[in-house]
């Protein structure tokens, strides 16, 4: 008997273990992957089928409510497949050492991790990069974030995080790309590819989640976590596209967000999670709920107690659940009872083992626990290249009265504010396994840079907080300078999850000290550190020049350096609307004309406030650099465009100024008559282009018919003949513009 057992076991491990050996199959639709798994599945018991439908975080860290759970004991009797928040090569060696040896069927273990924008050389923030336009920038940052990742241990990043939204009260708008779905789209493809490489097998690549699925971005309010309720019109036209782009790029796991959609919590939506994820996207991966997502369904009201929340996720399409324990604990008694099938549990396991597979795991699954490649890797001088170059790239102008800016080389320089010196700050939100003790601060920098004896510093004031106390040493220091550096915003954890602000105002009494500072009548340049949208207005008043530089990462000090001392010339232009305050929020370039739009001859009937101008502070795509652009009119191959046809717009860019520069020139369309509104503007093309001083280039731009589309009266999907017009220019608002006709 016992004989018999051992017998049955190697041959466990040898079924496992076979299939493994050609574990570089790329394609999700692969037959001889079904093949594979379900030579696998056919082993399991229950129990540990629902183990693999279980991630527990370890004790290394917090990003939720913790359950106290002993996943140690967990993953060795085969209740829990998976496990986030446990990182290095040491420690993902000893977990999975644990899996493969001690546990029955030794199925080897994922490793999740909020690998957002960066693992240990920590990148800018997403909204930051995204202000980049640059996608082989963005792709090249996640590369190099997989290949840390991957370095210390772990296979699955919770990221990329494409949630669109208009409302910089909320947080998490940090984490994402901003307002719009046409970029949001191209850099949720991106992020993906970067991630997943050409291969999830390869030991670079780390699977890709594309989360939070769906809306998670359009909180009423902008209050983290709060109800989300727009049409579906909407939802398809403006929210999903970068979800589409994330799972068309072979994003193989999505994340339930934790918001209701239409009433359903997104977590136990059919609609989300299997007739537009599955149906309609064609998704082939799993999906993972967000943190405790299924428990809380029956805060959100939908479910009596946390077992019928379980079948509520299970029946929508949710492979597995993160954190809540909801299908450990009740799962098996469920399918006992008859209320779910084997057939749907064995679906889910099959959808995470396939993946095990793809990835390489069954084939070596210590093959991310590489300690010597993990010294080699993280933090290597090309990684941190590559973050400085991003970090530039991000970085907003958003006035430069006078040529403030670029600051000469030896002048004094008086750095005023509490961020200046700070290090932890530059890191932002998710800064994952990066250690801020290992970096410079922007007044190290500046130091560095300028010559420490001709660089005075005063903190002035905290970041939060009244005390003005040391308000009179700023002063007397700032005299003394040729110019003035405040370096102003957020506290780093002011932006992120559960970081939701109703005053989007600088915080504290920065601004007011900035007011003290303009008495001194010297030129003062602010620089932003923030991680959403702020309201400016007071700032704008003050400063002569702003340098957006957000949470600029690792390198971030030193890309700021450089920018302020004209190094390099900053090209990043606004992924989201700065608003005038905060009342204009929701603000977003793409709005629709309404019927009684602003510019009607009649003072007072018509959509506009009586205290505040309708337009923002910054709008969309905007951003300056120490030269400037000239555009030419648009010329249209033809003004007619057919069905499977196109035209092509092109635009003459000369650099007008007196130093070599970026742009990003951006092409938009408005659709003039449709059998439903339609906005006013939307983003259909971007380049970055260099120009050498006087230098001009041609800028193309292909319309097709199928960027035209959208859900029509009927909620079909497709163009309507029509009037349109087409915009270019080098942001949203300053535009040429030309028009054609789309026939049928
Ligand atoms: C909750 C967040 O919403 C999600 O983005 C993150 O990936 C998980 N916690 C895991 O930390």
């Amino acid at each position: 008997m016992i004989m018999k057992k051992i017998m049955l076991l190697t041959l466990t491990v040898a079924a496992i273990l076979l299939p493994a050996c050609q574990s570089s199959i790329k394609n999700a639709n692969d037959r001889r992957l079904d093949a594979r798994v379900d030579s696998v599945l056919k082993l399991m018991t229950i129990d540990e089928k629902i183990g693999q439908m279980v991630l527990y975080s370890s004790d290394w860290d917090v990003t939720g409510p913790s359950l106290n759970k002993n996943y140690i004991d967990e993953i060795r009797k085969g209740n829990c497949g998976n496990i986030f928040n446990a990182y290095t090569a040491a420690y993902t060696r000893k977990l999975q050492k644990i899996a493969v040896e001690e546990s029955r069927l030794k199925i080897p273990l994922l490793f999740g991790y909020d690998v957002i924008h960066g693992q240990k050389t920590i990148f800018p923030i997403s909204l930051g990069e995204s202000c980049s336009w640059d996608l082989a920038a963005i792709e090249k940052s996640a590369r190099v974030s997989a290949a840390e990742a991957a370095a210390s241990g772990i296979n699955w990043t919770f990221a990329p995080m494409v949630d669109i939204s208009v409302d910089p009260r909320w947080g998490r708008v940090s984490e994402g790309a901003g307002e719009d779905p046409f970029l949001g789209a191209k850099i949720a493809a991106a992020r993906v590819h970067g991630f997943q490489g050409n291969n999830l097998a390869d030991s670079l690549s780390i699977l890709a989640c594309v989360k939070h699925f769906a809306a998670y971005g359009a909180p009423l309010a902008g209050r983290d976590y709060n109800t989300v309720d727009m049409s579906k019109r909407q939802f398809l036209d403006m929210y999903l596209p970068p979800y589409k782009a994330g799972i068309d790029a072979g994003a193989m796991s999505v994340m339930s967000a934790f918001n209701e959609f239409d009433g359903v919590p997104a977590t136990g939506s059919q609609y989300l999670l299997t007739d537009v994820l599955r149906k309609q996207l064609g998704f082939k991966g799993f999906v993972v709920t967000d943190y405790t997502s299924i428990n809380e369904m029956v805060n959100h009201g939908v479910a009596a107690n946390e077992a019928d929340a379980g079948l509520l996720a299970i029946k929508a399409g949710v492979d597995m659940d993160m954190q809540g324990g909801v299908y450990a604990k009740y799962l098996k008694n469920q399918l006992e009872k008859g209320l779910v099938s084997e057939k749907m549990i064995d679906e889910s396991v099959r959808r995470i083992l396939k993946v095990k597979f793809m990835l390489g795991l069954f084939d070596d699954p210590y093959k991310y626990c590489n300690e010597a490649r993990e010294k080699r890797e993280v933090y290597s001088a090309a990684h941190l290249q590559a973050a400085l170059d991003v970090a530039k790239k991000s970085l907003v102008l958003l006035k430069n009265n006078d040529q403030t800016l670029p600051l000469n080389k030896g002048q004094k320089l008086a750095v005023i504010g509490e961020l200046a010196n700070s290090k932890r700050d530059l890191l932002g939100s998710w800064k994952a396994a990066g250690e801020w003790n290992d970096i410079n601060s922007i007044l190290d920098e500046i130091k560095i840079y300028n010559g420490t004896t001709k660089v005075l510093y005063a903190e002035g004031c905290k970041k939060m907080g009244n005390d003005r106390s040391g308000f009179p040493l700023a002063l007397s220091v700032a005299k003394q300078a040729d110019k003035i550096i405040m370096v102003m915003g957020e506290d780093a954890g002011w932006s992120g999850e559960a970081a939701s602000r109703t005053d989007i105002r600088v915080p504290g009494v920065q601004t007011e000290l900035l007011e003290k500072l303009k008495t001194l009548h010297k030129p003062i340049v602010v620089v932003l550190m923030n991680g959403r949208p702020l309201d400016l207005s007071r700032e704008n008043d003050l400063a002569d020049a702003i340098l957006e530089a957000w949470f600029p990462g690792s390198m971030g000090a030193k890309a700021v350096t450089q920018v302020l001392f004209g190094n390099y010339n900053p090209s990043g232009k606004l992924t989201m609307t700065f608003p005038r305050n905060v009342g204009q929020i929701p603000i977003f370039y793409y709005e629709k004309n309404t019927g009684r739009p602003i510019y009607l001859p009649d003072p007072k009937y018509k959509s506009r406030y009586i205290d505040c101008p309708n337009d923002p502070l910054f709008p969309f795509g905007y951003g300056l650099s120490y030269t400037t652009f000239a555009y030419s009119e648009i010329k249209l191959s033809n003004h007619i465009l057919s069905p499977d046809d196109s035209i092509t717009a092109s635009v003459n860019v000369t650099n007008t100024g007196t130093c070599d520069g970026e742009e990003i020139v951006q092409c938009y369309v408005r659709d003039l008559v449709g059998s439903v509104t339609r906005p006013v503007k939307e983003l259909k093309g971007f380049e970055k282009i260099a120009l050498k001083v006087g230098e001009s280039k041609v800028v193309k731009f292909t319309i097709t018919p199928d960027l035209l589309a959208f859900h029509r009266l009927d909620m079909t999907y497709g163009t309507e003949p029509g009037d349109f017009k087409l915009f270019i220019g080098g942001n949203s608002r300053d535009v040429k513009e030309t028009g054609f006709k789309l026939v049928q």
